[in-house]
């Protein structure tokens, strides 16, 4: 098995938006309550928060993090998250049918971002509630002072404002399951009105319209193109949704999942450009990938068991393969660098999450927080057009689908390229040849690799580094080029300068 690659740090296609390595906490299962948020936990700091997950995200450097929702935003009331803690009231949590407690809520999360280094971006409710809610949420979280909702938040003992910049208007609000579910016009009408509204108290917001919940729903495209046509002048991004699995067993259909990644973007791109042309605006609507990732456990809701409190939910545990699709998707995001300028793997901690923790006991890592680690530390600077050539094989759902998945990123303020590379092939491992021809002499730094002989290999809390990556993978530099072999199905990251 060959293959090549040809890159020249002329031929960018664009710069990396930091956020493009974003994640993504609900308050659902137990991302919040026995994730980030166990008092009495033996790594606990004096507001409750886990230090050991403190520790695990900080070392993502996760650039924005999506928050309180997902479904749960479409039922919340934001009010019953702020305030003393005394008083906050246990309430009914629809959208996953469990007990809120609200210990947790918009000014600790804020202050939880910052531990671990990271901006919110704050979801509105547009499922029971509109204009009037978020308007005062972004004059509680933003405004300096001087208004009952900032005064409120000073009451609260927040003096600074949190400045929230990101705002996502509601959450899949195509989707039947969501409360308030809503037309595309009914929709797009709401979204115009709150984010005028919300950019009426503060100009200096960026504002993201929902997308489908995914390419499969029935009102997929339709959708798109009415609410921008409803929205175009008042958003900046719209959302995509796309969560993929191996249900099926079939590892070579699902390795080629990131094909249909990449043509989903590619779609709403167009779509985008679509209602660009029709309204002869000179504005660009970029795409926020504000959930992304494997699901395994999708549909497998605990709703006959109503109303516990925070429930162990959707706790995927990843394989090798998983990994290795997560890295096929973080490659596609990186080629779309152009125009999505966002992205929140969903969800980052316990829930379809790369961070898994027991409650009162350890934190382990899981197969996928390796590629997410690699893409977000090493694959900051310019993404460079690869020219690839790979052997091609058909699955079940794809043809065409090259064995070969890669991209570089040249980042100018160290020096440093880094390839990143996925060798989908399951039972060969593949020689690659890379022309770097503008770069001149560069040398090694090293070559990360993911393998491992078992496809289904986990992680967990028994045996919590059987799926780890090792430097020392198979690279050589001759005569300015890189001579590597990828192993059999494996992940690799080839850091050059
Ligand atoms: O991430 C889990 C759920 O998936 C989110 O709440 C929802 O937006 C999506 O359907």
């Amino acid at each position: 098995l060959k293959s090549t690659m040809l890159i020249d740090k002329d031929f960018a296609i664009s710069p990396v938006d930091p956020r493009l390595y974003g994640s993504f906490i609900e308050h659902l299962g137990r991302a919040v309550y026995g994730g980030i948020y166990e008092p009495g936990h033996p790594t606990a700091d004096e507001n409750g928060f886990r230090r050991d997950a403190i520790e695990a995200i900080r070392a993502l450097q996760v650039p924005i993090i999506r928050y309180p929702g997902g479904n749960f935003v479409s039922g919340y009331n934001w009010e019953d998250g702020v305030g003393p803690k005394s008083e906050r009231k246990r309430l009914l949590d629809l959208a996953w049918w469990t007990t809120e407690t609200n210990e947790v809520g918009t000014n600790e999360f804020a202050d939880w971002a910052k531990l671990v280094g990271s901006e919110v971006m704050m979801a509105v409710n547009l499922g029971t509630r509109g204009v009037d809610a978020a308007r005062n949420l972004v004059e509680y979280c933003n405004h300096p002072s001087g208004s009952y909702w900032s005064d409120l938040r000073i009451s609260h003992g927040y003096k600074e404002p949190h400045r929230f910049k990101t705002w996502c208007l509601g959450n899949e609000m195509d989707g039947p399951w969501q409360i308030g579910a809503k037309t595309a016009v009914e929709y797009g009408r709401l979204a115009n009105e709150t984010g005028k509204a919300m950019r009426w108290v503060d100009p200096t917001i960026e504002l993201v319209a929902c997308g489908s919940s995914s390419s499969g729903m029935d009102t997929f495209a339709d959708w798109e193109a009415t609410v921008l046509d409803l929205t175009y002048d008042q958003v900046d991004y719209l959302s995509l949704h796309a969560y993929y699995n191996n249900n099926a067993g079939d590892t070579a259909n699902f390795l080629a999942s990131s094909l249909n990644f990449d043509q989903f973007i590619d779609s709403v791109a167009s779509i985008c450009d679509y209602v660009k042309a029709k309204k002869r605006s000179k504005k660009k609507i970029m795409l926020s990938l504000d959930e992304w990732n494997v699901w395994n456990t999708i549909g497998s809701s605990r709703a006959d068991e109503r109303w516990q409190v925070a429930p162990p939910e959707f706790e995927d545990v990843y394989t090798h393969a998983d990994a290795l699709a997560v890295g096929c998707y973080l490659i596609t995001l990186m080629k779309h660098a152009d125009r999505v300028k966002m992205a929140c793997i969903a969800q980052l901690i316990n829930v379809i999450a790369p961070i898994t923790t027991e409650n009162g006991g350890p934190l382990w890592l899981q197969s996928t927080y390796y590629p997410f680690l690699h893409a977000s530390v090493y694959g900051r600077g310019t993404v460079l057009h690869a020219i690839t050539s790979s052997p091609k094989y058909d699955s079940k759902d794809y043809t065409d689908v090259p064995y070969l998945e890669a991209i570089s990123v040249h980042n100018e303020e160290n020096g440093e390229v880094t390839i990143f590379a996925v060798n989908r092939h399951l039972g060969e491992s593949m020689e690659f040849d890379v022309d770097l021809r503008s770069f001149g002499a560069v040398s090694l730094i090293e070559h990360i690799v993911l393998e491992n002989d078992d496809l289904m290999a986990v992680n967990t809390k028994a045996n919590p580094n059987n799926v780890v990556p090792r430097s020392g993978g198979r690279s050589a530099i001759d005569n300015g080029r890189v001579k590597a072999v990828l192993a059999k199905a494996s992940w690799n990251v080839i850091r050059l300068q």
